[in-house]
């Protein structure tokens, strides 16, 4: 891979359920160094997770700006829900702000799966994203801008049952693989009858378990292509 240096340097952060993952990328999105991660703290509150982000970047090299991807709903680098966080902890609080002040560089904060969102997709016509973890991830984007974001997590697909719980990681130690396997395929089923993707990437530690065939629209993606979103949110892809 050719690395090129100049331009932006762009510390790229992902706070996921389990770990939070980081990188430094340059303005094409490309990895600096490899991405390392620790786990993620508990209580996972933001003095704890900003405390291991700390650490987690004490020996990167330079940067000249922070991408951080938040697994809640994010308005304006200010946190409104964490739901596999805590909430209590993190509602209003200004992530992006306390961020800016602790690391000296600006950042910006959003979703996790629209940062996502933004490193994977193919920029062409209207895509999806999804990410299976801890929580069930979702992005729109379409010709490569990001849409609004929704929580569609939180939405239930089966009684009271929401994405989350449906096939989120507890789901998945409780279901079984093969059960998950029936529950994704299911879900897949209904993204594509209500989203009429021209596209689906399925990314998140646990895409890899999937076990059926898919359609030829639908692509699984490495978490570590998800973080080279860090570097479009600072440097949008020139047309
Ligand atoms: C949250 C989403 C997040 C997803 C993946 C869900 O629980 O509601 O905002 O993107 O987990 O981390």
């Amino acid at each position: 891979m050719k690395i090129k240096k100049a331009g932006l340097q762009i510390l790229s952060i992902d706070i996921g359920g389990s770990h939070i993952k980081g990188t430094v990328l340059n303005e094409l999105g490309e990895l600096q160094i490899d991405y390392a991660k620790v786990v993620t703290p508990k209580p996972a509150d933001p003095l704890h997770v900003i405390n291991a982000i700390k650490k987690l970047v004490r020996s990167f090299p330079h940067y000249d700006k922070v991408a951080v991807g938040f697994p809640g709903y994010v308005k304006n680098g200010i946190i409104i829900t964490a739901p596999n966080l805590g909430t209590d902890a993190w509602h209003n609080f200004n992530l992006s702000g306390k961020l800016t002040e602790v690391l000296e560089k600006t950042t910006k904060v959003v979703n996790d799966a629209d940062m996502q969102g933004l490193g994977v997709a193919d920029r062409k016509g209207f895509e999806m994203v999804i990410t299976l973890g801890t929580g069930f991830g979702t992005a729109l984007l379409m010709d490569g801008n990001l849409l609004p974001h929704l929580e569609l997590a939180h939405h239930p697909v089966y009684k009271k049952i929401t994405y989350d719980e449906y096939i989120g990681e507890k789901a998945l130690k409780k279901q079984g693989l093969k059960n998950w396997n029936k529950r994704i395929y299911k879900v897949i089923l209904i993204l594509k009858t209500v989203f009429n993707y021209d596209k689906l990437f399925i990314g998140g530690g646990n895409a890899s378990k999937i076990n059926f065939a898919l359609d030829k629209n639908i692509k699984i993606v490495a978490n570590a292509d998800g973080i080279k979103g860090g570097a479009r949110l600072w440097v949008p892809e020139k047309k």
